[in-house]
């Protein structure tokens, strides 16, 4: 018998008892053992709850981290605190740990992996990134025969959830996002979902296998969400493009990497454009496999639960472990260097002399454009979409920082990345 501790019985840990029980035979064949749920931590013992957790419920962890016959401790509490120190404790107790709580992995995943070794026990967090996609294994196992150049995709379900539905269904940005939490997509907080900080922690995870040192989200560029308005929704369609809140990180050479997490315009015919929804999709470039996508729902209580209840799994069926992988060092590319086209959003008067200075401040910047467009806004205002060529970023911001100080300038409304497909149709990245 395989025994158990929940801490957290949220949406996912909600999934995770009710998925043990359901599928409960099958599991104990496959394993050659029988799962038992035999505690749950949880603040408010006064909640209804799944019935599987019927006289399990605990508000004291050490009920858990203290159990001598707890051999799986499974943190779904979110957060950063206790939920690391938590962990740290059952890793010191010899249990094994699987979570999903990727900012603990990718702000402490190093020290807890290194902790895990130590006590030789497993620390599994498949879940910490795509929800039920598999991919922290196959970067670690299947693709371990690879250099990694290149890893970019939609690795937030809210966010994606929100742009689908306000391109779609024409709902608003408050609209979209209750939704979002009522499906339990969002974090508690789902700022960190709409301001990027989420993709932001699961790209440190990837980026951390993939290019074998430590990179945490402190050293992401992050931009997100909430200044897309209908606007710019609007104009990308009339343009061909599809607005998705991307992550992206690649070798640039010389030990570098490049790693954003930012608002970007997919031409039709990307492949990231067609994941609508919940749905992640992550695209993976190895020297030897070349490129391989992994897609599925990247959030929500039951696709979450099947990565975590295959952690569970794997912990209780033992075998060698794989630890940190991040072996070496990488400096990351600072954000101004990073080279891309954009999409620009103006607000100005309607007059010929504020176009000439706008048009002047770009030159001046060395900011050439692909393309202009006037469009009616009224009260003697337009509006003026641009698509820039390749620049680097820090160019455009000196350049926009002069233009939103003209006099005929009302507002710099949006700057969005704009990325294109490769020639073999995969994605292009920063270049
Ligand atoms: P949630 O619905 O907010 O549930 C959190 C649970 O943890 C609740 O049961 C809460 O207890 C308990 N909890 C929180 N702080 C606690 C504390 N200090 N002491 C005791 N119990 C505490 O969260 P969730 O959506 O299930 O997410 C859980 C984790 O999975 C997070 O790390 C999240 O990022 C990750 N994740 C979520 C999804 C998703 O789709 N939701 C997908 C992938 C990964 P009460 O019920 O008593 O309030
Ligand atoms: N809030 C996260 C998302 C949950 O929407 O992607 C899955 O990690």
């Amino acid at each position: 018998m395989i025994n158990v501790g929940i801490m957290g019985l949220g949406t996912v840990g909600t999934g995770v008892v009710e998925l043990l029980e359901t599928n409960r035979s099958t599991i104990a064949r496959r394993l050659g053992d029988e799962v038992e749920v035999k505690k749950i931590l949880v603040r408010d013992l006064s909640k209804k709850r799944t019935p599987y957790a019927e006289g399990k419920l605990t508000t004291r962890a050490d009920d858990i981290l203290e159990d001598g016959e707890i051999d799986v401790v499974v943190e779904l509490m979110g957060g950063e605190e206790p939920a690391r120190t938590y962990i740290k404790k059952a890793l010191e107790n010899k249990k094994h740990v699987v979570t999903a709580n990727k900012e603990v992995i990718s702000k402490h995943g190093k020290e807890l992996l290194e902790l895990a070794e130590r006590s030789g026990v497993s620390l599994l967090f498949e879940a910490s990134v795509g929800g039920g996609i598999p991919i922290i294994r196959p970067m670690k196992q299947c693709l371990a025969a690879n250099r990694i150049m290149k890893i970019s995709g939609i690795l937030n379900g809210t966010t994606n959830y929100i742009l689908t539905q306000m391109r779609e269904k024409g709902w608003s940005f408050g609209e979209a996002l209750r939704e979002a939490q009522r499906l339990g997509y969002a974090e508690s907080d789902p700022s960190a979902d709409i301001k990027g900080f989420d993709a932001a922690r699961k790209l440190a995870i990837l980026s951390s296998i993939g290019f074998n040192a430590r990179i945490t989200p402190d050293r992401v560029y992050v931009e997100g969400i909430e200044r897309i308005g209908p606007e710019d929704i609007k104009y990308a369609g009339e343009l061909g493009y599809t607005i998705k809140l991307l992550a992206s990180a690649r070798r640039t050479g010389e030990g570098r990497v490049e790693a954003v997490v930012a608002p970007a315009m997919l031409k039709e015919n990307h492949p990231l454009s067609a994941v609508r929804d919940v749905y992640n999709a992550i695209l993976v470039e190895g020297d030897a496999v070349g490129q391989v996508m992994f897609y599925g729902q990247g959030a929500g209580k039951m696709p979450t639960a099947s990565a975590v209840v295959a952690d569970i799994i794997d912990a209780a069926r033992g075998g060698k472990r794989i630890y940190c992988t991040c072996y070496g060092e990488v400096e990351v590319v600072p954000a101004s260097l990073m080279t891309s086209r954009f999409y620009v959003r103006l607000k100005a008067e309607d007059n010929p002399e504020a176009l000439a200075e706008i048009c002047g401040a770009l030159g001046r910047n060395g900011i050439g454009l692909e393309m202009a467009a006037q469009k009616g806004v009224g009260g003697g205002l337009v509006e003026i979409v641009m698509l820039t060529l390749w620049v680097p970023f820090g160019d455009l911001q000196r350049a926009l920082n002069e233009i939103k100080n003209l006099k005929g300038v009302k507002e710099v409304a949006n700057i969005i990345r704009v990325e294109e497909a490769d020639e073999d149709g995969l994605h292009g990245g920063h270049r």
